[in-house]
């Protein structure tokens, strides 16, 4: 595997310094956002969402030109990665049209455009999202085993992501893969799910499940810390802590046997708050500073009140100053019941 994986895009134009950059109350600088574009998805992953969602209605979204002016002014304040999540970003409707426009801002200091995808559109779309600027994709994949798939997903059909795989790998971007540890969901099913992710040049990275969403099919029983899923690993392959660091909050390990990576994330059982570079806006466009905190900022009212974006930097100048130092899930999760309310799906993954 290349060593230069996860590297910035060679394409990127040198990043300006930013005029007024986004700079919180504890001098953490914001240069990286997510931002979901949908609230929907053509899954329903037991960990996310109920099998009878109800979904935003559409006059409540940002316009995909709204996303692109927003995103613009983003970068002009010292955005450098740009990361499209949903839902599924790939359902909303003609999201390509807001790929090719968010890579105009590759001009403008943007490093990087990326996207977190449950890979069933892939196949259609990957040369497309590659043509667009696009270096690297997160597929959420839990487990290779179809049934299991199924259980987990509801809806989603494994073949379809294997494909959505394949196309991406063959148009040129870098894949890797999100694995949420669930204990009775696929236990069992990392070590297959690392050594053919490895096989095709993939990293894998693990991810706790977090307690989102009042009404997801998911509680603390399930939890699986992801010390256990090292452990498992640690049986039959030789972890060595990499060096590398991806600009998110994944601890990464070298796989002697592989030659590959795998990532742990863990916003239960350990915190990386203390460098938190990022913030998530929501496809109506809140802005929420942090993932476990119920701070946020409506940023739709200033976009939609004016075509001048002074109200809306000065909402971002706001956000800054209240942007909370960290989060604590363990300690707000009492019993079965979720702290948050907000769905991953309406927050961005
Ligand atoms: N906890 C952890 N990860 C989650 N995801 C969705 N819901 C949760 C949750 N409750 C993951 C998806 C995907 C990314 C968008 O977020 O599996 O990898
Ligand atoms: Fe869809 Fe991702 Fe949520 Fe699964 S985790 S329902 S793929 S948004």
């Amino acid at each position: 595997m290349s060593p230069n994986l996860l590297e910035i895009p060679s394409h990127a134009a040198p990043a300006a310094p930013a005029t007024r950059p986004l700079v919180d109350s504890f001098a953490r600088t914001i240069d990286y956002i997510r931002l979901s574009v949908t609230d929907r998805c053509d899954f329903r992953c037991v960990y996310c969402m109920s099998e009878n969602m109800n979904f935003l209605p559409r006059a409540d979204l940002l316009t995909l030109e709204e996303l692109e002016r927003l995103s613009a002014a983003f970068v002009a304040r010292g955005v450098r990665k740009i990361r499209l999540t949903g839902g599924e970003p790939l359902v909303r409707r003609n999201v390509m049209e807001l790929f090719r426009g968010l890579s105009r801002l590759f001009d403008r200091g943007l490093q990087e455009l990326t996207l977190t995808t449950n890979g069933s559109q892939l196949a259609r779309y990957a040369a497309q999202l590659a043509d667009c600027g696009v270096r690297r994709v997160n597929v959420s994949l839990d487990t290779l085993d179809a049934e299991k798939f199924r259980a987990l997903t509801r809806w989603g059909d494994i073949a379809q992501v294997l494909k959505g795989v394949d196309a991406a790998l063959e148009a040129g971007l870098k894949v890797k893969l999100n694995c949420v540890a669930l204990k009775g969901g696929n236990e069992g099913e990392f070590l297959p799910l690392v050594e053919w992710a490895h096989g095709r040049g993939m990293d894998v990275s693990f991810i706790e499940a977090m307690p989102l969403g009042e009404d997801a099919a998911y509680n603390i029983e399930s939890l699986l810390p992801l010390d256990a899923v090292a452990a498992a690993l640690a049986e039959r392959l030789t972890l060595t802590p990499s060096t590398h660091v991806s600009g998110g909050p994944a601890r990464y390990f070298d796989v002697a046997e592989t030659g590959g990576r795998v990532g742990f994330i863990t916003p239960l059982s350990q915190h990386f708050c203390d460098s938190c570079n990022r913030v998530r806006v929501t496809c109506t466009g809140t802005l929420y500073t942090c993932l476990g905190q119920e701070d946020q900022t409506d940023l739709r009212g200033p976009l939609r009140a004016s075509k001048d974006d002074s109200a809306l930097h000065a909402a971002l100048d706001d956000a800054m100053r209240r942007k909370p130092r960290g989060h604590d899930f363990l300690a707000q999760w009492s019993g079965a019941l979720a702290p948050s309310a907000r769905h991953m799906s309406t927050t961005g993954g």
